[in-house]
Order: structure tokens, then C-alpha cells, then sequence
């Protein structure tokens, strides 16, 4: 997928960003959640801004990135589908039906169906244990999802 911003307006921003938030304590973290709520993503070039400003290397950036799987490192598809993979989740099904999302899609965790409709990631709990399996679709919770939820749910948006 195309990256939709020029080097130099990545690098702007993220400089931007990291001079306001410089001053917190642990500014890690609010630095990628406001890159990424400015492009949508973390982009490749947001890093070394982040690192240099932060007195940090480019790896420890990318280490505490892949450490949050909130983070991600390409555009999204006009819908992000997140579907739940934690404990109670998994004990009723929640690999079977990603496996079935995944198919039914034709990508994988973290991937974007090639007419840039659907980008499904994972997420550990989303607080509906108790009617797992459980996902959310573009900030929408999905409960109890069999294959008819799941119909129902990709029904919207035309998969
Ligand atoms: S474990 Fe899936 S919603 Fe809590």
C-alpha cells in the first residue's frame, strides 16, 4: 500500500510531536499514539525524529513499537477490524473464527485486503469476557460472533 505522506511531512510532524510531548515523564508512548493519530500509522520515517529527540536508538523506538501490538506500520484499510485473541476469548473459538476472518479476507494478523476494504488485527480483551468470542469492527463491539455474527458484521461493509 502506498504511503499517502511525503519524508519531509512525516518528519515535520514527528518533530512537532516530540517537542510537545518532550517534557512528560515516559514520553514514549503519547509520542507514537500522536503519530499515529496524525498519519493513521507509525511511518518508517517517524522513527529516527522520535529517536534522536528522545535520546534514544532507532531500535529501542521499533522495540517498544512491537511490543504494543496498538501500533502499526502501514496505512489501515478504510475499516480495522480487531478481533479478540486473550484468554476467555480463545476458550470459546476465537482462533477457528480468525482463521475463518483470515481465509474469508485473504490476509493475515496485521494485513489489509488488497482493495484496501479491511486491515484485521489482533487485540487482547476488550472487556466483553463474559460473551467472548468478541471483536470490534471501526470502534464497534461484536459479541457471542458465530458465523452468522460474522456475516452480519462483514455484511456492512460489503465482505
Ligand atoms: S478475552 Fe476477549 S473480550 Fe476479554
Amino acid at each position: 500500500m502506498s504511503v499517502p505522506f511525503s519524508a519531509d511531512a512525516v518528519r515535520a510532524t514527528t518533530h512537532d510531536i516530540v517537542t510537545a510531548h518532550a517534557s512528560l515523564e515516559g514520553p514514549l508512548l503519547p509520542i507514537l499514539h500522536a503519530v499515529q493519530e496524525a498519519f493513521g500509522f507509525v511511518p518508517q520515517d517517524a522513527l529516527p525524529v522520535i529517536a534522536q529527540g528522545l535520546n534514544l536508538s532507532r531500535a529501542e523506538v521499533h522495540g517498544v513499537m512491537s511490543f504494543y501490538h496498538d501500533f502499526r506500520t502501514e496505512p489501515a484499510g478504510r475499516h480495522v477490524l480487531k478481533v479478540c485473541r486473550a484468554e476467555a476469548c480463545q476458550a470459546m473459538g476465537t482462533n477457528a473464527l480468525a482463521d475463518k476472518l483470515k481465509r474469508r479476507l485473504g490476509i493475515d494478523w496485521h494485513g489489509t485486503t488488497s482493495d484496501g476494504a479491511v486491515t484485521l488485527e489482533p487485540v487482547y480483551c476488550l472487556g466483553l469476557c463474559a460473551q467472548s468470542p468478541a471483536a470490534m469492527l471501526d470502534g464497534e463491539l461484536f459479541a457471542r460472533l458465530d458465523d452468522d455474527g460474522v456475516d452480519e458484521m462483514l455484511g456492512g461493509i460489503g465482505k
